[in-house]
C-alpha cells in the first residue's frame, strides 16, 4: 500500500518568533498543569481559523493538501485512488477531551472528537469495489461524523540558544468515525455515481476499515507537521513558565 501525500508549500521562516498574543501559557510547576495545558490547547485549535505564516502553520479550515495517492489493495475495496485539490473542512471544531505534556517520557498524549470532518476533492480512481469497476474521474465529498481520534507523539529535545525545542519523532493516531458518508461526483458517468453512491455508503464500515490505516498516516503526518511547525519556532521555555 502506498500513500502519497503533498502539501501546499508553506512559507518557511527561520528566525524565532514570539508566540501569538491570545496564546496561554501555563506554568509547569503549578498544580493544575494538566488543566491549563488542555484549557490552552483547546483554544489554541480554535485559533487556527487563520494562518501564521511566523509560525509556519497555513490555515486550517480550510486545511488544504494538493495530493493524497492511496495505494490498492486486495480486499474487498480493490482500487487506487488519488486525491487532487483537498480541502478539510471542521479541523478546528476538535473538542479536545485529553491533552497531556509529559516531559519525563517525552510524550505527548491527546483524544478528542471532531463533530463532523467534510474532505472535498477531485478524484481520480481506478479499480473495483465489490464487484463493480470504477474508474473515473470527478469530485467528491467525504464527511467524517463524530470522529473520534487519540494520538501519541513521542518527542526528543534538542537545544538551541539555551533553549529547549521538542522534535516529535512520530505520531500515532487511531481515527475512529461514528458515521462515514460519501458523496462522489463522476463527470463522465452520472449514472456510474448514482451506482456507487449507495454501495459506499451502505457499506462505509468495510469500505471504512479498508483505508483507515492510510488515511490515519495521512493524518499523523499533518499532524506532525503542524506541532513541528510550532515547536520549531516557538522553546519550551517560551510556552510555558517554570518560575
Ligand atoms: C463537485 O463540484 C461542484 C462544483 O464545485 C459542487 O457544486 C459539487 O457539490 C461537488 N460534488 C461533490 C460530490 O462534492
Amino acid at each position: 500500500m502506498r500513500t502519497v501525500l503533498t502539501f501546499v508549500p508553506l512559507l518557511v521562516l527561520t528566525s524565532c518568533v514570539k508566540i501569538p498574543p491570545n496564546f496561554h501559557k501555563c506554568n509547569r510547576k503549578s498544580p493544575d498543569f494538566k488543566s491549563c495545558v488542555l484549557e490552552s490547547a483547546k483554544k489554541g485549535v480554535r485559533e487556527l481559523v487563520r494562518p501564521y505564516p511566523e509560525l509556519t502553520l497555513p490555515r486550517m479550515d480550510p486545511f488544504e493538501i494538493s495530493e493524497v495517492t492511496i495505494g490498492g489493495s486486495d480486499g474487498p475495496v480493490n482500487f487506487q485512488q488519488k486525491f487532487t485539490k483537498c480541502k478539510f473542512y471542521g479541523l478546528v471544531d476538535l473538542d479536545l477531551d485529553d491533552f497531556e505534556f509529559n516531559f519525563e517520557k517525552k510524550v505527548v498524549k491527546m483524544s478528542g472528537v471532531f463533530p463532523e470532518v467534510r474532505m472535498m476533492c477531485d478524484y481520480e480512481v481506478k479499480g473495483k469495489i465489490l464487484v463493480l469497476q470504477i474508474d473515473g474521474i470527478g469530485n467528491g465529498t467525504v464527511i467524517l461524523k463524530n470522529l473520534k481520534i487519540m494520538d501519541v507523539l513521542p518527542f526528543e529535545e534538542t537545544k538551541r540558544m539555551g533553549r529547549t525545542f521538542p522534535k516529535f519523532k512520530s505520531s500515532s493516531i487511531t481515527i475512529d468515525p461514528e458515521l462515514v458518508v460519501f458523496d462522489f461526483l463522476n463527470h463522465d458517468n452520472r449514472a456510474l455515481s448514482d451506482n456507487v453512491n449507495p454501495i459506499f455508503n451502505n457499506n462505509w464500515k468495510d469500505i471504512f476499515d479498508e483505508v483507515k490505516g492510510d488515511y490515519a498516516n495521512v493524518v499523523d503526518r499533518v499532524v506532525l507537521n503542524v506541532v513541528n511547525s510550532f515547536f520549531s519556532k516557538v522553546s519550551f521555555e517560551e510556552a510555558f513558565d517554570s518560575a
